[in-house]
């Protein structure tokens, strides 16, 4: 059997999107399929849209999603019909040198699902980041199902699949950001935000927020910011020090993914603290270092894939915190909006009151 429901589709390099009737197979084995309960709009889409991840148009897009399994293939135990569940970007394989060594985050043998969903007239669909999720019901591998607390709201818990997960990993995973510490975000869109609302949960004593923009730094506050700074007008590097004793920060995430940004990161940490590299630069991107102060800092430069997620382990995690109120995922939400105002929210993206817009369907 199949099912034809509606999705929002990229055809071709820098087109708007369309809203097409899009064919799902029943799943096979190692598949599920999910009826999508909402996802929000990540720059990754809009990047997918704009031929800067490939060419191979047309893609199905959408990937912070959550919703309810309706069906599931041959083989498939973890996850069942019913089961209300946040999708991750690739199931893990298990067996690979990565996945043996305990590190299934860097796993060589990921998989998505095998059959393909298709354009009305047959031509294959690439699902974004292995999802698809602005679509009714999309086909994914079982594994990148994981079943988290059904009372949560999808329009919330969905964004745990992409950026806020990369944010509080950076955090939690990646940085070790522990009780007392003192931490520093710069750039804090979703991600930042989410690494600020990470650096909350795990006790930091001190979390400043660093952006360019004012409206983003009031968001950050609202998320766990202790202190902000608007590095527009003032030295972040000099700020940062000044509110650490002299020292600089335990920790500094860096989430803009750029040159001047990946220095102030540098030089903003305590002696012996740690970099967390979220922010993803462009192939051409350079920064050059005194290679004395690489040395003489000590401490630690790490970047962070997904927030080093496991998300088996740390969806439902995050989902509790969330459902007790520890976690205001729903600060992430500016706006709930229908699958045909997709291309609507890449034009508000870049307005700085917008944190996700998140279809709901
Ligand atoms: N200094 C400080 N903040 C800056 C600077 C700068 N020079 N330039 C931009 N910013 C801020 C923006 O004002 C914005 O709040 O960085 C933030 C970037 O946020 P978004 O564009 O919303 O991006 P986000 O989804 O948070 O992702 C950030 O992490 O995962 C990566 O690919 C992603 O590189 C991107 C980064
Ligand atoms: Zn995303
Ligand atoms: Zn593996």
């Amino acid at each position: 059997m199949t099912h034809q429901v509606r999705a929002v589709v990229a055809r071709a390099k820098g087109a708007p999107v369309t809203v097409e009737t899009i064919t799902v197979p029943d799943p096979g084995p190692g598949e599920a399929l999910v009826k999508v309960e909402a996802c929000g709009v990540c720059h990754t889409d809009l990047h997918y849209r704009e031929g800067g991840i490939g060419d191979e148009f047309p893609y199905l897009l959408g990937h912070e999603a959550a919703g309810t399994v309706e069906a599931v293939g041959e083989g498939v135990t973890d996850v069942a019909p019913g089961d209300f569940v946040v999708l991750n970007w690739r199931a893990v394989c298990g067996q690979c040198r990565a996945c043996e060594r305990g590190r299934p985050w860097y796993c060589f043998d990921t998989h998505n699902a095998r059959q393909k969903m298709t354009l009305a007239d047959g031509t294959e669909l690439s699902p974004a980041l292995g999802i698809g999720a602005f679509a009714e019901k999309t086909l994914v591998a079982a594994g990148q199902c994981t079943k988290v607390d059904p009372d949560a709201s999808a329009a919330a818990v969905g964004l745990l699949g992409c950026g806020v997960m990369a944010g509080i990993g950076a955090a939690i995973n990646t940085g070790g950001v522990g009780r007392g510490d003192s931490v520093a975000v710069i750039g804090c869109g979703g991600v930042g935000d989410a690494a600020v609302a990470g650096s909350r949960l795990a006790g930091a004593a001190r979390i400043i927020a660093v952006d360019i923009d004012d409206r983003k730094l009031a968001t950050a506050q609202r998320l766990g910011a202790t202190h902000t700074v608007n590095s527009r007008e003032t030295d972040p590097v000099e700020a940062i020090r000044e509110l650490t004793g002299g020292f600089g920060a335990d920790v500094v995430i860096e989430a803009v993914g750029r040159p001047e940004t990946y220095r102030q990161a540098f030089y903003a940490r305590d002696l012996a603290g740690t970099v967390v590299l979220v922010g993803v630069p462009t192939p051409e991107m350079r920064l050059e270092l005194p290679l004395l102060d690489v040395f003489g800092r000590g401490g630690s430069l790490k970047s962070s894939w997904y927030g080093d997620c496991l998300p088996s382990r740390d969806f439902p995690m995050l989902v509790d915190l969330y459902q007790q109120g520890r976690l205001d995922l729903d600060a992430f939400v500016t706006e709930t909006i229908a699958l045909d105002q997709v291309e609507h929210a890449f034009d508000r993206m870049h307005h700085g009151d917008v944190l996700r817009s998140v279809v709901i369907l």
